[in-house]
């Protein structure tokens, strides 16, 4: 028997669509070559031939996707959080960058981020390095080994990065990514390249256009920051004057992707109506990204007017303006940022449940990368093992209490193993 086939038992929770939560207590979960085959009651008599491994009382929910999130930003997340975008990219971020031109500052780093990615809650990634071609490519060496599958940005950046960390031209700009994906052709799994102009105030017109050129001449796909601070938004608006939004300046450059190969666009806070319909036009994914939007007093994205337009949503850590790449940290500030939405910006606009929320986490976010983030039959089987036995409690929870009790106060969700496409990626030591 092939050793990524198999069934695990336990107190099992998944979305099957956005409005519920599927669970099962001492359910069954069958993957088979990778692949789940679904939860049961009891096991049907043609797994029973697999091996077995039950988890008691512990919980099984869907690997997470963190749609967006900064590597090189990890080691410096919960400092500088006095700051809003533009100061806190030119006081903090971008010098930090900047050091990623040595080798050996990079390896260490990176070191710290792959190996939290690889046991924390996240089993998929769309991930930011910097400009640095050698550096991404040790980022992108590093990840291949956690198991977890993620796409890897190197940032073009070719104006207003400051003192080290900008390229000479658009043409250098462009030079680089080509040689960075000449470099990675070919070498991995799990981890797969992604086109990254940080944002428009960072890449010169030529820049973007020589992107949106690339992405096509390549199928590649593109993520990149829209619509986070007002200020920023001002200065799109500066920078691109012939825009009638600052999506509507991506699109100009053609950089907002297609429905076979969607752009991530992290934040969308002050999307109005012209940029819902640009997103939902073009089939691109907003990455919404709670947590960083607190920090950086940027403000609270409309997600549910996002969801009733049809957008595809998932969430993100966005560290470091994000404090942790804990994704139910994430999920627990997306739901009490919808809650302050409704209550002091827009009655209109009902806060998201709960149930919206995990589905945001595992499948909204997973299918930006297939079939991913549920445990329906035909998804790869991407699995969390979560021990909750340390958040005593009086009363029976049912397994649907378990999982929002453990959103609402991570500090004692114990991750046990964690399953990518069916193979083992993590396992704790007790
Ligand atoms: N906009 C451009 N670059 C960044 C970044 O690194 N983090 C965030 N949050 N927004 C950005
Ligand atoms: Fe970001």
């Amino acid at each position: 028997m092939i050793d990524n086939s198999f069934v695990l038992r336990g107190g099992i929770a998944y979305s099957e669509n956005i409005n519920g939560i599927v669970t099962y207590y001492r359910g069954y979960l069958v993957c088979v070559d990778g692949i789940c085959k679904g939860a049961f009651v009891n096991l049907p008599d043609k797994y029973k031939g697999l091996k077995l491994y039950d988890y008691g009382e512990r919980l099984i929910i869907p690997g997470m996707t963190d749609l967006h999130v900064h590597a090189p930003q990890y080691t410096f997340r919960g400092i500088g959080m006095d700051a809003e975008l533009l100061e806190w990219l030119s006081t903090y971020t971008f010098p930090e960058e900047a050091k990623y031109s040595d080798m050996d500052y990079a390896i260490k780093s990176y070191n710290y981020f792959s190996e939290d990615l690889r046991r924390c809650f996240t089993t998929r990634a769309v991930v930011f390095a910097t400009m640095h071609n050698e550096a991404t490519i040790e980022l992108m060496n590093q990840l291949e080994k956690t198991g977890v599958i993620t796409y890897v940005g190197k940032v073009n950046m070719d104006r207003n990065g400051g003192e080290g960390l900008q390229e000479a031209s658009a043409a250098e700009s462009i030079n680089a990514t080509k040689e960075w994906l000449a470099a990675i052709e070919g070498k991995y799994v799990n981890t797969n390249p992604i086109l990254t102009p940080r944002f428009i105030p960072s890449c010169s017109n030529e820049l973007m256009k020589g992107l949106g050129q690339l992405s096509k001449d390549r199928g590649l796909r593109i993520q990149s920051h829209l619509s986070e601070n007002p200020s920023e938004v001002a200065w799109v608006k500066e920078l691109v004057p012939e825009s009638t939004s600052y999506a509507n300046a991506y699109e100009i450059f053609d950089t907002m992707g297609t429905i076979q190969q969607p752009t991530i666009m992290a934040h969308c806070v002050y999307s109005g109506d012209e940029e819902i319909s640009i997103l939902k036009k073009h089939g691109a994914y907003v990455a919404h990204c709670a947590d960083s939007n607190m920090n950086l007093t940027s403000g609270i994205a409309p997600i549910r007017k996002f969801l009733e337009a049809g957008i595809n949503v998932g969430l993100g850590t966005d560290v470091a303006a994000g404090s942790s790449m804990n994704m139910l940290k994430t999920m627990f500030i997306t739901l009490q940022a919808s809650k302050m939405y409704y209550r002091l910006v827009d009655s209109n606009v009902k806060p998201l449940t709960f149930e919206e929320v995990f589905y945001l986490a595992t499948a909204g976010g997973g299918s930006y990368f297939g079939k991913v983030g549920s445990f329906k039959d035909g998804y790869d089987f991407d699995a969390v093992v979560i021990d909750d036995s340390k958040m005593h409690s009086m009363r029976d929870m049912s397994i649907r209490e378990r999982i929002e009790r453990m959103v609402y106060n991570d500090a004692d969700a114990i991750i046990k193993d964690k399953f990518v496409k069916g193979k083992k990626v993590y396992t704790r030591m007790e």
